[in-house]
């Protein structure tokens, strides 16, 4: 792994001109400050938050000298020489919810998820941490696949990992989409779709011959198994907001569907136009704690664990729990975060997260990095030192602190104010 670039280092960096003031002047200026290039590199009109310009920044700090490889990567920069960014165009595909060039767009949207990540953010951060095409990046806590995602977008291999099999389903799914066409996901009719996954939830025998024998059932509809995950995940979603938001299903079913059809064509095409190379991805059911993968296998990390008591993940999921006939009282104990109560949980949690960062230390390979993104906690009215327990652990292991940088967190989560990124690298 290369060090990091020059002038994101003390020495070498010419601190911001105390005379810009963000509010008034172009923050590329601050951005661009100190950085040996003359082109004319232009940010996203919504870049406009500190921890922003601090990762475009560090971005580019990466691909300075190799501008044609950075308009591929970027994910804060529009414009690079007057010619348009490939995250221009990919933020460009909009999917529910979407806000700017920052989150839910592409396959992102797609399954209700809380405590996603901003993919503009991760895949600043996977720049920054130098993986380049062929590399694997490892998220152990994948959640619903944000990190695995960006990286495919930009060529970067990748192996996502959670105790979750809603998680570890919708992550595939989100991945699997941006190789298919709406061709193939046209080859099963929808009311056909619909009919076989409904039929299942009515009948719990069904159901229950249904997930023993999930391969002779998925012959029943098609023989990709992509196509068939990809319907099973459109009716959770369409199961979902039945169940908080009394959508009928039928209606949520079909409506998600064109929504994400939409998707997948305008992304086929743009991956043609832009000639993408898309990387490689492996999902699998794990233990973050028990991580089954060789010593020193991976490139990189980047990763987010559960809030400790922030977010109980499994009670969002339990209409789909339910319906693939996983017990949540099986779940629970194995899920970080979730195990105890009172005092007892930070304990336990603390104690599964130390066990994480020594497996996370011992399947990286020598130099490189681990990104964890971590919030700030109140559990009985006490706000949690996270933070500064994750860098003890993470110090204990072997890994060098190299940044934190933090970044505030508007509306959503009441009960969490920051968010903070630390930087970790394999010393
Ligand atoms: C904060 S979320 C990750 C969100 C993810 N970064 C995203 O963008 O969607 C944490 C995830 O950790 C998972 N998890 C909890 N305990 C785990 C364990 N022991 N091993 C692996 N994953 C676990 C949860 O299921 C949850 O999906």
């Amino acid at each position: 792994m290369e060090p990091l670039s020059p002038w994101t280092t003390k020495k070498e960096v010419s601190e911001p001109k105390i005379s810009i003031n963000i509010a008034e002047s172009d923050p590329s200026e601050w951005v661009l400050e100190g950085v040996p290039i003359s082109a004319q590199l232009k940010l996203f009109d919504d870049v406009s938050f500190a921890y922003e310009l601090k990762l475009a920044k560090m971005e580019l700090s990466r691909f300075y000298n190799d501008l044609d490889t950075f308009r591929e990567r970027t994910a804060y920069f529009e414009e690079i020489d007057g010619r348009k960014t490939h995250h221009y165009y990919i933020s460009g595909i909009r999917g529910k919810g979407q806000i700017g060039h920052t989150n839910q767009y592409l396959t992102h949207w797609f399954y209700p998820y809380k405590a996603k990540f901003h993919p503009q953010m991760i895949k600043a951060l996977i720049n920054y941490i130098g993986l380049k095409e062929g590399d694997v990046l490892l998220d152990p806590f994948v959640g619903s696949g944000t990190a695995l995602i960006e990286a495919k977008t930009i060529g970067v291999d990748s192996i996502g990992i959670d105790i979750n099999p809603v998680c570890t389903l919708q992550s595939k799914v989100k991945c699997d989409l941006l190789e298919l066409s709406p061709e193939d996901l046209r080859s099963v009719p929808r009311n056909k779709a619909f009919y076989f996954f409904d039929r299942r939830r009515k009948t719990l025998q069904n159901l229950e011959k249904f997930v023993v024998n999930v391969s002779e059932s998925r012959q029943e509809l098609t023989l990709d198994e992509r196509v068939y995950d990809f319907y099973l995940l459109c009716y959770l979603y369409a199961l979902s907001d039945y169940t908080y938001i009394k959508k009928s299903m039928w209606w949520a079913f079909n409506d998600n569907l064109d929504a994400i059809l939409r998707t997948v064509g305008k992304f086929d095409d743009l991956k043609k136009k832009l000639d993408i190379k898309l990387g490689k991805v492996e999902i699998k059911e794990g233990d973050a704690r028990k991580l089954d993968l060789p010593d020193k296998s991976v490139d990189g990390i980047v990763t987010s664990p559960p809030y400790s008591i922030a977010v109980d993940y499994i009670k969002n999921d339990l209409h789909a729990l339910e319906y693939l006939k996983i017990n949540p009282g099986s779940l629970r104990p194995e899920m970080v975060g979730l195990r105890g109560n009172g005092d007892e949980r930070v304990r336990l949690y603390y104690e599964d997260m130390k066990k994480s960062f020594e497996e996370m230390y011992r399947v990286m390979k020598d130099s490189a990095y681990c990104v964890v993104v971590i919030g700030d906690v109140t559990y009985d009215r006490k706000r949690l030192d996270i933070k500064d327990n994750f860098i003890a652990f993470a110090k204990q292991v072997g890994f060098s602190c190299v940044d934190v940088i933090r970044r505030p967190i508007l509306g959503g989560f009441a009960r969490l104010r920051y968010e903070y990124v630390i930087i970790f690298q394999k010393t």
